[in-house]
Formats: C-alpha cells, structure tokens, sequence
C-alpha cells in the first residue's frame, strides 16, 4: 500500500512559495504556459523578464529531465503579463502527483486564472501525423485509475471543493479562441482536436497497450498535463492543453520503427515557431 500513498504538499509550503516570488517580480501575471518538452523557448520571446531558477523559491521541486530547463520566466507575451514554467515536473522522476502540480497552486496564490499547458505526445489516432497539433479536449487519467490523483489527501478548502467537477476541465472557449487563431496563422491543416491519456512512464508503451488506447478512443499519449489540469481545474483556472504530435504510436508488431526521446525533441524543435506563433496570437486576444 506504502506506494500509493500520496503525501500531500502542507498548506504552509504553497503560501511560503508564493510570498517568496512576489517579494522577487513585480510582475503580477494572470495567464500560466506550462512549456512541455522542447517548447521552452516560448518563455525566450518574452519581454521585461524576471527569470527565477526552481532551486531559488521555497519548496519547489526540481526538474531532473534532459530538454527541460528549470525556472520561472515572467514577462511579457504579446503586451500581456504571463509567468511561463521553463521545465516541469513528472510523476516518472519519483515525484508524486500532487507535487508535480505544485506551482499551479503557486500560480492560484499569484492571481493565476488561465492556464495553459503543452505537452509532447504521441499520436494514437491514425488520421494524425508527427508535427500535429492538437488541442486537448478531455484526457483520461490512466493512473487515477489506481488512486494516483493529486488532490489525494485531505482537501483544501481554500483552493477548491473535496470533489471537484471535470467534465469542463479544458475551456471550450479557449479551444475556439485558439481554434481562430490556427486559421489566422494558416495552421488549419496541423490542427486536430483530441483526447490526451496520461500514462505513468518513464518507459514507452508497449504494441499492446497503444492497441488498448486505441480501442480506449484515446487520440494522443503521453506521460504529463494531467496533474496539472485536475489541480488547476480544482481551484477553477480556465484550461487549454495543447499536445504536440512527436511521434506516431507503434500499433503494428511488423513495425520497425521505435520510440525514443531524440525523436520527441527533434519535432518539437520543428514546431516551435508555430507554437509561439499560436500562443502569442491567443494570448493577444485574451
Ligand atoms: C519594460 O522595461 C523597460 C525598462 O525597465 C521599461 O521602461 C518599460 O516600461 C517596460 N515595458 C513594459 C510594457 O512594462
Ligand atoms: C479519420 O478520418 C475519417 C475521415 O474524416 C473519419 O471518418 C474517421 O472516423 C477518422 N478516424 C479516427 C480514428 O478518428
Ligand atoms: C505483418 O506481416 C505479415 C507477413 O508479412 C502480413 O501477413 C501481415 O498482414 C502484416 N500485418 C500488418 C498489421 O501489417
């Protein structure tokens, strides 16, 4: 039972946080990127920035991932002030899932209420193809399935209700919003809409469980988001996900090809201007 067991993060920890990074900026954001892997570079494009390592701010986690940084970028996207996570935190790094979700509640303390998260994914659906971008509209939490959630433990009132809601967990009017900006950009053709099914890695799936997936309705897999997502959505942050398709899950045993982390970064290297290009368009017109 010892490994299902959720330490949950103390109260005290999240406002000691938040107290520290204010006390550091000036800044006063309302929107939240959480940068998945290779999209870091979004937080480079901000203006007037504060840039605080992980390491300096009380209680944060580390990230211990190669293609992920580690530090809080604040500053200006497209004239609006946004606090971007260069780097995030895994249930695979040993981490539980309320800690991985610990700077959303940070966020919550900053006046945070729109929160965007990307994530590296890979493609289930047939009709997708790598360099894809597909934009979150419900996910499957695989290792709730076995009481890994991160608002297991006693609930905190202060952030929201003991059972919260998640069937608006992704903001459909963030998704349109985002959806106009695509076709503003010319990116209508790389836009898919799917649902995201967190598994709990670090390795790849197997033939057989991409099969299951497959036969789940699930669109896209990856190993992220999903913390973040239930805790942000518990104290009612209005969510877009956006997963980027970095690869193509392997359904066939005649298949040659294999999943690897080079793959994944290469794609997200390729895409990255597109990306940017489409948060700071959205962002713009929030
Ligand atoms: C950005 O920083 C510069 C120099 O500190 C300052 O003059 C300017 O007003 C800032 N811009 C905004 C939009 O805050
Ligand atoms: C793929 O696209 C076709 C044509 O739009 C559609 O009929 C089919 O349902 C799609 N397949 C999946 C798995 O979404
Ligand atoms: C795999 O290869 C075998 C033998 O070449 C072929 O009969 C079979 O149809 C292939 N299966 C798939 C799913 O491509």
């Amino acid at each position: 039972m010892a490994c299902l067991m959720e330490s949950s993060v103390p109260l005290q920890s999240y406002k000691e946080a938040a107290e520290w990074i204010l006390a550091h900026t000036d800044q006063r954001p309302r929107i939240a990127v959480i940068c998945g892997s290779g999209l870091g570079t979004l937080a480079e494009t901000l203006e007037n920035k504060t840039v605080i390592p992980y390491e300096d701010i009380p209680h944060f986690p580390s990230s211990t991932v190669p293609g992920h940084a580690g530090r809080l970028v604040f500053g200006l996207l497209n004239g609006k002030q946004c606090v971007c996570m260069q780097g995030r935190f895994h249930i695979y790094e040993g981490y539980s899932m309320s800690t991985v979700a610990f700077p959303v509640r940070v966020f919550s303390l900053l006046g945070v209420d729109t929160l965007i998260v990307t994530n590296a994914a890979g493609g289930i659906n047939s009709n997708y193809s790598v360099g894809d971008i597909m934009f979150i509209k419900d996910h499957i939490n695989m290792p709730g399935f076995c009481g890994q959630n991160p608002l297991r433990g006693p609930n905190e009132d202060g952030f929201g209700v003991r059972f919260p809601c998640m069937s608006d967990a992704y903001d459909q009017h963030l998704r349109h919003l985002a959806m106009d900006c695509t076709q503003e950009l010319g990116l209508q053709d790389i836009v898919q809409e799917g649902i995201y099914c967190m598994l709990g890695g670090p390795s790849y799936e197997t033939i057989a469980e991409c099969n299951m997936l497959k036969l789940l309705g699930v669109d896209a897999v990856g190993m992220s988001t999903v913390p973040e997502v239930i805790t942000g959505r518990h104290c009612r942050m209005h969510i877009l996900g956006i997963s980027l398709i970095t690869n193509m899950a392997i359904l066939s045993y005649n298949s040659t090809a294999h999943a690897n982390h080079q793959e994944v970064l290469q794609t997200s290297q390729l895409r990255a201007a597109a990306l940017i290009a489409l948060l700071t368009n959205l962002v713009g017109k929030m």
